[in-house]
């Protein structure tokens, strides 16, 4: 596995691997790397000649009241675990290479953010974006891979390609979840033991509310309260949102048509989780 801190280095090492007509997947990450990335990393190993991982921590994505400087870092780990799932290239540029002056030009994101988890963190999507056209440009990949589970930042970076027409294939990975249905996620360690038992019910409120559609239901506010009534009677979370839109546009639809996502986020005491399902309102049959 090479290492590559500079962004002309892996500029040439991207133009060599296209001149010799190789695809290449990409991962963009903040490090720290989860088994959420590990999936990511072999689904990109799968399709792809050439792997390609980026490990760097965004302060553009940060807004000021969260901590760029305490989020955890370990690229010893990250390393350790990028070889072990076969990843060509680790693209590892300090913010001073990606960022050496203020930015005169940035990317603001329009649409898809003021819902879900965007509706909280103002500006956070603009930063994703901004991030990742700088990377799409250095690594030029064949395909980028992102988890489901933070469908939103899916849903903005479909808006991305699209808009600005990257020539890359989008490839959304299905959530991983526990033998339980819990999706895996670094805060579940936070759960109490009765909230982890409790905790796999925000699944399984979604998959009754899956198979409300399925029966024939097409009012949002009725999938919403279904949602809403199966985590309450079945945990003690605090709902901070259960959400219905369209996907990946992300806009209210009533009836329910096409493709949906329904999104929930619980706070327990140390731990506030997300999750979410998507659903082909037609052929859910
Ligand atoms: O999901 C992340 O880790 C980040 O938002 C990303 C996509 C690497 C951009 O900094």
């Amino acid at each position: 596995m090479k290492i590559v801190t500079t962004i002309q280095e892996m500029q040439q090492q991207m133009k060599a691997c296209r001149s010799q007509g190789k695809t290449v997947g990409f991962v963009p990450t903040m490090g720290y790397l989860h088994e959420g990335h590990i999936t990511l990393l072999k689904e990109a190993r799968k399709d792809n000649d050439v792997v390609v991982l980026s490990v760097f921590v965004n302060p553009l994505q940060f807004g000021p009241n969260e901590d760029f400087d305490r989020y955890p870092r370990d690229i010893a780990r990250d390393e350790k675990m990028a070889k072990e799932a076969g990843v060509d290239i680790l693209f590892y540029p300090s913010v001073e290479e990606m960022y050496p002056r203020p930015l005169s030009v940035q990317v603001i994101v329009k649409e898809r953010v003021d819902v879900l988890c965007g509706k909280s963190r103002p500006g956070h999507f603009d930063g994703v974006a901004t991030v990742l056209t700088k990377l799409f440009h250095i690594v030029m990949p064949t395909r980028a891979y992102f988890g489901m589970k933070d469908a939103q930042q899916v849903a903005v970076v479909d808006g991305l390609i699209r808009d600005f027409n990257f020539p890359i294939e989008l490839v959304a990975v299905p959530t991983v979840r526990e033998a339980d249905g819990l999706a895996k996620s670094s805060r579940n360690v936070y759960l109490s033991p009765e909230e982890r038992k409790e905790a796999p019910a925000l699944y399984r409120a979604l998959q009754k509310a899956q198979e409300a559609i399925k029966n024939g239901e097409r009012e949002p506010a009725a999938i919403r309260d279904l949602v809403i009534d199966y985590i309450q009677t079945n945990t003690n979370g605090v709902i901070d949102y259960v959400e219905v839109y369209s996907y990946p546009e992300l806009k209210p639809v009533a009836p329910l048509s096409g493709k949906i996502i329904i999104a929930i986020a619980v706070r327990f005491t140390n731990a506030r989780l997300i999750d979410n399902i998507t659903v082909d309102v037609e052929s859910s049959y």
